[in-house]
């Protein structure tokens, strides 16, 4: 993308071929041949001038041409082919068609020609079209015969009188012709019983007699006997065939490539009016007879005029069928019954040149049918191209009667005869053809037998290339001198052939490389004999044993190389004393830095590059001398105020006041403090005053102090009160909180005293009942039952 962009703006502007390194694709290309060079863009050209560029040091002989002037190529040695157009036929448009002079017709203009083209470089050319008047036409009717026409044949036993009286009014050399057709000969598409051989309506009641099916047959070629054709319609009988889809396709083949048989004269309209009533067959139909052989396109006309490879070849193809309509001019019309239009619509997508018109049932509107069509393809001009060449684009425009251009358009519509429109072609060659091969195309439109020749040569070689020598003495007798350069034997190297290729042969292209997968010279010089030559160039000095410096692609600062503090040394910059930093922009100077006060950027920053770089948050100016929201603003402030107001302070009746409060000091009756850019300062004087004022910086840099005129005294005894008052209030809230707590206490205590006495009261008579309450006298009883043998004893008194 970039490139391309550099390439346009060059191409554009010739400033821009000096803009700036790298741009000129030319040079950059590095082509080793006057062929390449002209390959690269449409705007490089070759210097073939033998000394061009062998002084100090060597130059690019592929270039913009007006740079190869300036550096000394004279002009006849600029190999710089542009694209041409001659014209080489151009004939006047004719304005009628019948007449004495019929043959030179001319409706198209130029006829012939012929175009040089360099690859890349557009050109264009113009040419007219006009439909003349009274031109011949020629109308070969085809009509569908099998069975269902028979009321159609009727009704046209007269069409050629009368199709010839309306024709009469539109031209005065009118002929017509007749052919017919049914389908093929054989199952499924016909009958083939034998006994359907003779007649195909053998037992059918309605119409029991009709003639073999046949594919196609012509009847009459084209003639103005128009009588002839009203005596051979009525000899007409129907036939009868057997599926649906008829063999229609056949027929519009033999009737559009039979030129001789079906009499088509070269300079007449040719239209073949195709009526049918059902669908026709299409190509591959034909399989299901057995019929594999596609169709090659030729006449296949017998002696007795009928189709005779109807059983051999399948039906053709729609694109064989637009190939050959258009190859011989014919205008088809497709005359079919309502129910088929969108079909046949359909066909006329693909088959260009054909219309569709809707037939009546019996055919009686066929003449007007006839001449709808006519008027309608007489009111469009379109143009095709003929073998157009790979490598070559066209784009047309069309300007119609309107005059209005149309990009992209290559046919008018609407045209009355007689209308001339015109076009502009626009050609551009997209590379170089393979030798030898015919380039030639031809513009036709659509449906005429005028057409525009046009013969293209490729600007591909360089005139100087003729006039090359071998073994010229130039190249050391040991190669070929060629458009300003050596082409060495093999085994032979240098700008001129003067180098052997020895031992150090593989050397050869490394010498001259810096490292290995780079450019050979860094592609700003010629290696020769392992050495580098660089080129000169138009923005400094090339140079190094890779021609890999230079001085003029260092660091810029606003645009400057090395910002003008230093030289351009193979890409670095060697900055002049006192300054550092890649592009030399930073100067060591310090004294830029001191601050009014002599301190190094007020003491709030530091020095950078002779510039100050305020580290205290807030401040600013060129020694950061600004900073209102620094703690010691008010400070500094004050003793400005003081001295300057009052003469009082520091630095009263001393000259540092003049020299450090340069400030402009506003003085006020009433203090404003709602500014919130200002800073609200204030201090007590000796005489326990209070001095007010505000302090602002202003974008242009002044700073504005607005003070009080007075310090404000007198409020003493007020504070004194207050004090009182607050100190008082502190102590009344203290002893009511006290009353208040005593008071609670003394209820809380006489209500649980009372709870006691209650208690202790009940506690007396309940004593009795106490569970845990023992009377201290118990009874024992002893038991009287001793044990005989007195081993156990139980009893006892308590
Ligand atoms: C004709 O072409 C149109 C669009 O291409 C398609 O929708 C339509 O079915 C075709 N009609 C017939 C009868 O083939
Ligand atoms: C034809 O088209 C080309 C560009 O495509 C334009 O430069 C030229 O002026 C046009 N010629 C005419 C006669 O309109
Ligand atoms: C050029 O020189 C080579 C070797 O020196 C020789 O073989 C060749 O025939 C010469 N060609 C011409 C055209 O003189
Ligand atoms: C010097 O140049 C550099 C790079 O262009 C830039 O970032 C820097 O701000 C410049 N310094 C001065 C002091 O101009
Ligand atoms: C003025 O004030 C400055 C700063 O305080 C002090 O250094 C200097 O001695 C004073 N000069 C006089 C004349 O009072």
């Amino acid at each position: 993308m970039w490139m391309w962009r550099a390439a346009l703006c060059c191409m554009l502007l010739e400033t821009c071929l000096h803009s700036a390194r790298g741009l000129n694709m030319c040079m950059s290309g590095s082509a080793t041949s006057c062929e390449e060079c002209l390959l690269i863009h449409p705007s490089c050209a070759w210097c073939a001038q033998e000394e061009f560029g062998r002084g100090r040091s060597l130059t690019s002989r592929c270039d913009f041409s007006q740079n190869l002037q300036k550096r000394g190529c004279e002009s006849r040695f600029i190999e710089f082919p542009t694209s041409s157009i001659s014209i080489l036929r151009n004939r006047p448009l004719s304005s009628k068609g019948s007449g004495s002079t019929q043959y030179d017709v001319v409706q198209i203009m130029p006829q012939k020609i012929s175009l040089s083209l360099r690859p890349g470089d557009q050109t264009w050319f113009g040419l007219q079209v006009r439909q003349v008047e009274d031109y011949p036409v020629d109308l070969y009717y085809l009509m569908d015969l099998s069975l269902s026409m028979k009321d159609d044949l009727h009704t046209i036993r007269n069409l050629g009188t009368k199709l010839a009286e309306e024709m009469g009014k539109l031209t005065s050399n009118f002929r017509l012709g007749f052919g017919t057709f049914v389908d093929k000969n054989m199952s499924p598409f016909s009958y083939t019983a034998p006994k359907y051989q003779e007649n195909p309506c053998n037992g059918y009641k309605l119409f029991p007699n009709c003639v073999p099916t046949f594919g196609f047959r012509h009847i009459l070629s084209l003639t103005d006997k128009v009588d002839r054709f009203n005596e051979e319609v009525q000899k007409q009988m129907v036939s009868r065939n057997r599926d649906a889809p008829e063999g229609g396709f056949d027929a519009i083949l033999q009737a559009a490539v039979c030129k001789e048989e079906i009499g088509w004269r070269k300079e007449a309209y040719h239209l073949l009016v195709f009526a049918t009533d059902d669908v026709p067959h299409l190509a591959l139909d034909g399989r299901l007879g057995g019929l594999v052989q596609p169709h090659d396109g030729r006449c296949h006309l017998n002696d007795k005029n009928e189709y005779s490879a109807s059983t051999k070849m399948d039906y053709p193809s729609l694109a064989l069928l637009g190939e050959k309509l258009a190859e011989n001019n014919i205008f088809l019309i497709f005359a079919v019954t309502k129910r088929l239009y969108v079909i046949y619509k359909n066909f006329t997508a693909l088959i260009p040149g054909t219309t569709v018109e809707i037939l009546d049932q019996d055919s009686k509107n066929v003449i007007q049918l006839i001449i709808t069509a006519y008027n309608n393809i007489r009111s469009k001009v379109e143009l095709s191209v003929w073998d157009h060449p790979e490598d070559i684009s066209l784009s047309f425009t069309a300007t119609c009667q309107d005059g209005r251009p149309l990009p992209g358009l290559r046919k008018c519509a609407d045209l009355m005869i007689g209308d001339t429109v015109s076009f502009n072609v626009s050609v551009e060659a997209r590379g170089c053809p393979p030798r030898g091969a015919d380039h030639s195309f031809t513009i036709k439109p659509v449906g005429f037998k005028d057409r525009l020749e046009v013969v293209v040569d490729y600007q591909c070689d360089c005139g100087c290339s003729r006039t090359a020598q071998t073994n010229s003495s130039i190249c050391s007798s040991i190669g070929t001198y060629n458009c300003g350069t050596c082409h060495c034997e093999p085994g032979y190297l240098g700008a001129r052939c003067e180098c052997q290729e020895g031992e150090a042969s593989s050397m050869y292209l490394s010498a001259c490389r810096e490292a290995e997968g780079k450019q050979i010279c860094s592609g700003r010089g010629e290696c020769s004999c392992n050495q580098c030559l660089c080129y000169e160039s138009e923005f400094g000095k090339i140079y190094g044993s890779f021609c890999e410096c230079d001085d003029f692609s260092c660091a810029r600062h606003k645009g400057i190389l090395c910002s003008g503090h230093g030289e351009c040394h193979c890409g670095e910059c060697k900055c002049h004393a006192g300054y550092i930093g890649d592009n030399c922009n930073c100067s060591m100077e310090t004294s830029s830095c001191i601050s009014g006060d002599g301190r190094m950027c007020h003491g709030r920053g530091n020095c950078v590059c002779g510039r100050c770089q305020c580290t205290e948050p807030g401040a600013f100016g060129d020694t950061c001398e600004k900073c209102p929201t620094c703690p010691d603003a008010c400070g500094t402030k004050r003793e400005c105020i003081e001295c300057r107001l009052f003469n009082s302070g520091r630095l009263a009746d001393n000259q540092t006041c003049q020299r450090l409060c340069k400030d402009e000091i506003i003085t006020v009756e009433t203090l404003k403090t709602d500014d919130p850019g200002a800073v609200l300062c204030l201090y007590k004087t000796d005489n326990d005053c209070v001095m007010k004022f505000t302090y602002s910086e202003h974008a242009s840099g002044t700073s504005i102090l607005t003070a009080l005129k007075e310090p404000e005294c007198g409020g003493g005894t007020d504070a004194l009160t207050v004090l009182l008052a607050v100190v008082g209030s502190i102590l009344l809230v203290g002893v009511v909180l006290l009353a208040v707590w005593k008071l609670v206490i003394t209820v809380h205590d006489r209500r649980e005293f009372a709870r006691f006495q209650s208690a202790r009261s009940r506690a007396r008579y309940e004593m009795a009942s106490n569970p845990l309450y023992k009377q201290p006298v118990s009874t024992h009883f002893v038991e009287t039952d001793f044990n005989m043998y007195g081993k156990s004893y139980n009893g006892g008194v308590h």
